[in-house]
């Protein structure tokens, strides 16, 4: 069964959403060469906390972390550790949140000074398909017209689209019904209705799609070690149109403050 929330529930799963941009930011701001990834979670767990909310992702499925670190090849789900972000990196950093029992799940990629004029691209692109994704959130539109959407404009760019991980509902849990993949045909799969919500989150690699999860069980990285972007927004379908709950205003802001980060 796939939940339609009411407006004052959407309006409260924004609250969560905006959070989780809010940690991104935070994060980001000690985005630098030389900081480990575990720092970085260190830094999102207190900040979640001191805003009375509670990281979802730690404990889920026994994930140990907070925030998911995906470097360069790694595509999602790397695990914070010893790991130190260097110049020139693509570093993808997922969050999600509960706060009043309601989950925000939210992800941005992130480009180091010095990063290539290709991997910014990859990332420009990326963050593109996801807004022509969430453009086909229109009542009267099917999932599949979202998933064709990201999948050919990604395509047409010479990317990878992977398949293994999808989308997803999202709100009293951070995954419910229905899945939302990355790639599909126009016209199938169920037709938007007033008061879905859901996480779109194109996971996008520069050259073959094909993924492998590491021996952690988590870390998915490309089995080429070519580079890979992920974007993630919470998304209300309204009769309205699509209302992007999450945020990357904060993030951005913060990406323009800091001299070790180049914003895409
Ligand atoms: N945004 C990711 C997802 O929707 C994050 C989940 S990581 C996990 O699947 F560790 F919590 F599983
Ligand atoms: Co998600």
């Amino acid at each position: 069964m796939i939940n339609l929330r009411t407006h004052s529930e959407i309006e409260s799963l924004r609250k969560s959403a905006l959070l989780v941009g809010s940690t991104l930011a935070e994060v980001a701001k000690k985005i630098k060469p030389g900081v480990t990834t575990a720092h970085l979670d260190k830094i999102a767990e207190e900040f979640i906390r001191d805003n009375n909310a509670i990281p979802v992702f730690k404990g889920y499925y026994g994930y140990p972390a907070s925030l998911c670190i995906s470097i360069n090849e790694v595509v999602v789900h790397g695990i914070p550790g010893n790991r130190e972000i260097k110049e020139g990196d693509i570093v993808s950093i997922d969050c999600g949140t509960e706060l009043n029992g309601w989950v925000g799940d939210s992800a941005y990629t992130f480009a180091l000074n010095g990063v290539s004029e290709e991997a910014q691209k990859l990332m420009k692109v990326t963050k593109e398909s996801l807004l022509i994704g969430i453009e086909q959130c229109i009542l009267g539109n099917r999932l599949g017209d979202l998933s064709y959407a990201i999948q050919s404009y990604c395509e047409k760019h010479g990317y990878g689209v992977v398949r293994e991980l999808c989308g997803h509902g999202v709100g009293r849990k951070m995954h419910e019904k229905p899945e939302v993949p990355n790639y599909g045909k126009a016209g199938n799969g169920v037709k938007f209705k007033d008061g879905m919500i859901i996480a779109i989150e194109p996971m996008i690699t520069m050259g073959d799609r094909a993924v492998v999860f590491e021996r952690d069980g988590w870390t998915c990285r490309t089995k080429d070690f070519s580079y890979a972007a992920h974007y993630e927004h919470d998304v209300a379908i309204t009769k309205d149109g699509p209302q992007i709950l999450s945020s990357f205003e904060e993030i951005e802001n913060t990406i323009k403050q800091n001299n070790n980060l180049v914003l895409v």
